[in-house]
């Protein structure tokens, strides 16, 4: 199974990339993952088709057996970047590479409430789009940015946690 990740946070640092890098090195033989680049995504703007970029990701969700989203809250739900880059690829609306893709979501947050507003606002979006959100357990991140050391997402009750969410998201039939 060929998963797409997406991090909802373009800075270096980012908690929510360490721990979408590092839940990779842990899905096993059945899964792999690949981190989507929106960093280069231009503004939507239906004028326009969006370019190389555009057309990247459109391919990458296309062609992925699903979705992983890791994503902080900001401002209460999810980073505009994030928007910005679904946004671009959910047309044509109902029929989009969005349309029955099973997305997976986590949220992280440097608060206490581990970007719970955003994980919700982006299932509803997911939801509009006529992806497949999986009755799965909820894996929201609280303190995250104290979790990370060099790009990495430190704490393995977490990392466990999520890593059997996923697994159960992206259930190969009959295993
Ligand atoms: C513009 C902005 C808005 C934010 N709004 C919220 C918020 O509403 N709720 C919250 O829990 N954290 C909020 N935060 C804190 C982020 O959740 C925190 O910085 C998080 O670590 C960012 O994710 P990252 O480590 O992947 O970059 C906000 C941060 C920024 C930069």
């Amino acid at each position: 199974m060929q998963l797409l990740g997406i991090s909802g946070s373009l800075r270096a640092a980012s908690s929510s990339t360490a721990l979408l890098l590092t839940l990779k090195e842990r899905l096993g033989p059945d899964i792999t993952l690949t981190q989507a680049v929106i960093g280069d995504i231009p503004l939507y703007n239906a004028d326009h088709d969006g370019g190389a970029a555009v057309a990247r990701l459109r391919a990458e969700i296309e062609m992925a057996s699903g979705l992983i989203f890791v994503t902080p809250e900001y401002n209460y739900s999810i980073p505009g970047v994030l928007k910005n880059a679904i946004d671009w690829v959910s047309r044509p609306a109902y029929a989009s590479p969005f349309k029955g893709k099973r997305c997976m979501v986590i949220s992280v947050s440097n608060g206490a409430l581990g970007g719970v507003r955003a994980q919700a606002h982006l299932k509803y979006i997911l939801n509009g789009m006529l992806a497949e959100v999986p009755p799965t357990m909820e894996v929201v991140v609280p303190r995250s940015q104290g979790y990370v050391r060099e790009q990495h997402f430190d704490d393995e009750s977490i990392l466990k946690f999520a890593t059997q969410a996923i697994q159960d998201s992206f259930k190969v039939p009959g295993r």
